[in-house]
C-alpha cells in the first residue's frame, strides 16, 4: 500500500526543539527508520514536512490524486487550530492516524483538543519517535484487515 507521512510546523526543528519533550532524534532520522520499516513491510512511502497550513492541505489533496492509501500525520500545532486541515481529510476521505511525540493530554489544556482526532482511525501520542513506528504498525494492520 502507499503510505504518506505528513508533519506540520516546527517539526523540522526536532532534535534541537525542546528535547526533553520531543526527544533527541531529528526528523530526518525518524524519516529514515520509518522509510526502512515501511519498505520492509512492502509499502510505498513518502514523507513531507511543512510549516505552512496550505502546503499540508495541498499535500493531502495531491495524495488523493496519487491514490495514497493511508496517511500518518503529526499536525503539530495545527492539531489544535486547523478546521481547514480537518476539512481536507473529510473531503478526500483518506484514512489516517494522528501521531504526536508528546502526550498532548499531559500538557497545557489547549493541547487537549484536536480538530482531527474524532475523524482519525486512531490517535497515538506520548511515545516520542516510537509513536510514528506504532502508527505504521497500526496502519499496516488496518490495511490488511480492512
Ligand atoms: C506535537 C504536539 C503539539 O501540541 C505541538 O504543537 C507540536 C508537536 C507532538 O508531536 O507532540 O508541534 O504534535
Amino acid at each position: 500500500a502507499n503510505i504518506l507521512v505528513l508533519n506540520g510546523p516546527n517539526l523540522n526543528l526536532l532534535g534541537v526543539r525542546e528535547p526533553g519533550l520531543y526527544g533527541s532524534q531529528t526528523l530526518n532520522e525518524i524519516r529514515s527508520s520509518l522509510e526502512a520499516r515501511a519498505q520492509a513491510l512492502g509499502h510505498g512511502f513518502d514523507f513531507f514536512q511543512s510549516n505552512a497550513e496550505h502546503e499540508l492541505i495541498d499535500r493531502v489533496h495531491r495524495a488523493y490524486t496519487e491514490s495514497v492509501d493511508f496517511i500518518l500525520i503529526n499536525p503539530g500545532a495545527y492539531t489544535h487550530t486547523s478546521i481547514a486541515l480537518r476539512d481536507a481529510f473529510l473531503a478526500t476521505r483518506i484514512p489516517f492516524i494522528e501521531v504526536h511525540l508528546s502526550n498532548i493530554h499531559a500538557r497545557e489544556p489547549f493541547r487537549k483538543h484536536s480538530y482531527l482526532s474524532d475523524i482519525a482511525k486512531g490517535v497515538i501520542c506520548g511515545f516520542g519517535a516510537l509513536s510514528y513506528e506504532l502508527a505504521l504498525t497500526a496502519a499496516t494492520h488496518i490495511l490488511k484487515t480492512g
